[in-house]
């Protein structure tokens, strides 16, 4: 059964600002996720991180206990995690390119204390965007 999971976290470092963390990361991913049949996007604003994450539950128990031990974040916080009919994301891993605009649309100034539904939300307007 497919499963979506979205959280957020920190970023530590350089992590989300140097092109190069950023590239390094999406890598990794795409070359996993496409190995695991996992599809995500991944969002970085001032510091902080939001992943939506989707695919079958072993595989994505599988890839967040990576994900969480990564020291390249902190504070890996579930936002929302359920079974899902059928995927909103398509690529193994894309990058949220303009998050300013995006957290505009919704009305939120940043994605540090997020809800679940602002998330899921977050999600809807991508698609339509
Ligand atoms: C914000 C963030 C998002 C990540 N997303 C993924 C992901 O979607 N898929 C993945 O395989 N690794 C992801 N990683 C990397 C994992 O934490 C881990 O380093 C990697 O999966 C290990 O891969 P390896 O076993 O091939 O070395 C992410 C790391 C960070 C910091």
């Amino acid at each position: 059964m497919l499963h979506r999971v979205i959280y957020a976290s920190e970023a530590v470092g350089a992590t989300g600002v140097s092109t190069l963390s950023i590239a390094q990361i999406l890598g990794e991913s795409d070359r996993n996720n496409r190995r695991d049949r996992v599809s995500g996007c991944l969002m970085f604003h001032q510091g902080h991180i939001l992943q939506a994450l989707e695919g079958e539950r072993a595989d994505l128990d599988r890839l967040m206990r990576r994900i969480i031990a990564d020291p390249r974040h902190t504070g890996v916080r579930i936002l929302s995690d359920m079974p899902i009919a059928e995927r909103r994301l398509h690529e193994p891993m894309c990058l949220c390119g303009d998050p300013a605009t995006l957290l505009e649309r919704i009305g939120l100034p940043c994605i540090s204390r997020l809800t679940a539904n602002e998330a899921e939300a977050l999600l809807d307007i991508r698609k339509a965007a």
